[in-house]
């Protein structure tokens, strides 16, 4: 009987062993730095919210509809930035575009992390450990807001040719934004960073940059 018992618990084991591990590993977001459900933030106060995986972010009714941003729920950042500039520089530096300031909208450090659903959060991004404050000041960081002039030498197929067998980058007006290098939701199998394609060997540079 005992030994019936504990054949049974193995099987049990890794049944659900089998049936949760690869829907956990789908999820992608859950468990990385843009889980917050741990984070104890009291729910907005509209309908019986609890905070999932992606309130903090978007919300399926009642989204900001002042923005085109996907069914957002996020407090958007209104700074003003100072671009990457550079004598070499062939695109003109320009203010970051929407799909950067929707990061800089808790990645600045001006708006909290915890400001959705209409709620005034009080955590910022400086609350957090090792996390990266950019302030209003990018001079020191890749140009986003920047035109893909096709004046860099790059490889043409890496952006023209869905069959090259690589990661398409997304280019916004055609513009490079923080979202063309990082998903952030971490869809991919690359856990580092949320980048889009892996920074090893520069892989994700040489994409653009065919140095
Ligand atoms: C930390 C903020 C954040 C969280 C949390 C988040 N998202 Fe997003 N999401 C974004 C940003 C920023 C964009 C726009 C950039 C892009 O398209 O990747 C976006 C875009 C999207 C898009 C449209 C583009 C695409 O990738 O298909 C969908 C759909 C989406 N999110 C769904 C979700 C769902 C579902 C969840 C929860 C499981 C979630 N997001 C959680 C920030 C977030
Ligand atoms: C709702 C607020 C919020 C938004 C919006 C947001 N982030 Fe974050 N992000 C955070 C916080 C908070 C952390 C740090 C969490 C920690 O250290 O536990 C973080 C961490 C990161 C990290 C470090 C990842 C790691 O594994 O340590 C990267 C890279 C990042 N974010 C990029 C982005 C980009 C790019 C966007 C937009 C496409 C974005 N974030 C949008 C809140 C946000
Ligand atoms: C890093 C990605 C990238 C690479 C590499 C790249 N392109 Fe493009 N290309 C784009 C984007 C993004 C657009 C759309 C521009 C826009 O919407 O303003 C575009 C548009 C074009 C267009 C249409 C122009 C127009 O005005 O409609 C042509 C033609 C083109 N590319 C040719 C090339 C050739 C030839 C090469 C190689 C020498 C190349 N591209 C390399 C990203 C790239
Ligand atoms: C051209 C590609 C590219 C663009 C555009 C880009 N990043 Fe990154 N980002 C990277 C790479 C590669 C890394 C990992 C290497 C590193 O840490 O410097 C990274 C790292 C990060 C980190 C983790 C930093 C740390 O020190 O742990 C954060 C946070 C981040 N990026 C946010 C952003 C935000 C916000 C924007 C837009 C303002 C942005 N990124 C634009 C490529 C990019
Ligand atoms: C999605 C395409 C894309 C990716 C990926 C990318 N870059 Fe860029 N990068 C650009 C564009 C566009 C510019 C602006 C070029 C211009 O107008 O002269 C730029 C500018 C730069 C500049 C400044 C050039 C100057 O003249 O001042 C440097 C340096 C650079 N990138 C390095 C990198 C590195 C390192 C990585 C990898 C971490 C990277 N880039 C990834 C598109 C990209």
């Amino acid at each position: 009987m005992r030994k019936i018992v504990t054949i049974c618990l193995i099987f049990s084991f890794m049944l659900s062993g089998y049936i949760i591990t690869p829907a956990y590993a789908a999820s992608g977001i859950a468990g990385t730095a843009h889980d917050f459900t741990d984070e104890g933030w009291d729910p907005p106060t509209y309908g019986n919210q609890v905070l999932g995986l992606c309130e903090a972010c978007h919300i399926p009714h009642n989204a900001d509809t002042t923005t085109e941003a996907p069914l957002w729920n996020h407090e958007i950042t209104v700074q003003n930035y100072q671009p990457y500039t550079s004598q070499s520089l062939k695109a003109t530096p320009e203010q970051p575009g929407l799909y950067s300031l929707l990061c800089l909208s808790c990645h600045d450090g001006t708006v909290a992390v915890d400001s959705y659903g209409n709620m005034d959060g009080s955590v910022f991004i400086s609350d957090y450990d090792g996390s990266y404050v950019f302030g209003n000041d990018l001079t020191g960081d890749h140009p986003v807001g920047i035109q893909w002039t096709h004046k860099e030498p790059a490889n043409c197929a890496n952006c023209h040719f869905a069959h090259s067998g690589r990661t398409q980058l997304p280019f916004y007006d055609g513009k490079v934004e923080c979202a063309t290098c990082h998903d952030p939701h971490n869809k991919g199998d690359i856990d580092f960073n949320f980048l889009r394609i892996t920074d090893v060997d520069s892989e994700i540079c040489l994409f653009c940059h065919d140095k």
